[in-house]
């Protein structure tokens, strides 16, 4: 599997300039053919950004979804619309949909199966937070987290990346050090192998996380660190794609 650098906006750049950012980041990231990039505007971009997109690499995600296919569901996007604007990965159980808007583990199983169900590649957000990593129960959430997500779909394990983000180094300044972060991904990607024993190891796993252009590259030199999940820096074209080169 190729490295995937992913651009998270979270609730930010209107659709204009969403254009903007993609002509000035295209020309940045040209000729770039053994990594993959991603970026996840916000729903109202998704169709300018796709426009924008179109005939390069760089591909498109979207940031949540719901798990049923049409109804009565107000305010929120089904994965046939996202698919039809060129979608083809979904951030789900991001930190902030977990701890900002109550999104149990549950949820996040139905989300991730009906992501599946529609070939679109989800990225599972795992993380600790603060007062759990200090009471050395890092290992034990990640695993719970992850059991209850692929509850029911442990046979896809190669379909999906995971996103190891501690809580406490999203938009903090203060990331994981890489060597800490290693120890987990190593951890995620052997409890994948326990989960299924038909694993094949196809699934990323990405550190999120206070990326910035100065810490990038520690974190891609390590051995399981197979790619990043960036917030506030990928929000410049330009500081976006020095990470993306970063390796
Ligand atoms: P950050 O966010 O890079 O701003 O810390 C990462 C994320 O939440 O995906």
């Amino acid at each position: 599997m190729m490295k995937l650098i992913a651009g998270n906006w979270k609730m930010n750049l209107t659709p204009s300039q969403t254009s903007e950012y993609i002509k000035a980041f295209l020309p940045l990231v040209e000729g770039i053919e053994d990594r993959e990039v991603l970026l996840c505007p916000p729903f109202t971009s998704l169709c300018v950004a796709q426009e924008a997109l179109k005939g390069s690499r760089v591909k498109l995600g979207a940031q949540n979804c719901h798990y049923e296919e049409r109804g009565a569901f107000t305010g929120e996007v089904s994965l046939d619309m996202l698919k039809e604007l060129g979608v083809s990965y979904v951030i789900v159980g991001h930190s902030e949909r977990r701890w900002l808007f109550g999104e149990p583990d549950e949820l996040i199983n139905k989300k991730i199966t009906a992501c599946l169900h529609k070939g679109i590649r989800p990225i599972l957000c795992v993380g600790e937070k603060l007062e759990e990593r200090e009471a050395g129960l890092t290992f034990k959430v990640i695993e719970t987290q992850i059991r209850l997500a692929l509850s029911g779909i442990e046979e896809y394990t190669d379909k999906i990346d995971i996103a190891y983000e501690p809580v406490w180094a999203i938009g903090s300044g203060n990331p994981a050090s890489p060597e800490d972060a290693q120890l987990v991904h190593a951890f995620i990607k052997e409890l994948l192998s326990q989960i299924n024993p038909r694993h094949e190891g196809k699934t990323r796993v990405l550190y999120g996380g206070s990326v910035n252009t100065s810490n990038a590259g520690s974190f891609m030199a390590m051995r399981d660190i197979d790619g990043l999940l960036v917030g506030g820096a990928s929000l410049n074209p330009e500081t976006f794609s020095q990470i993306v080169k970063c390796f």
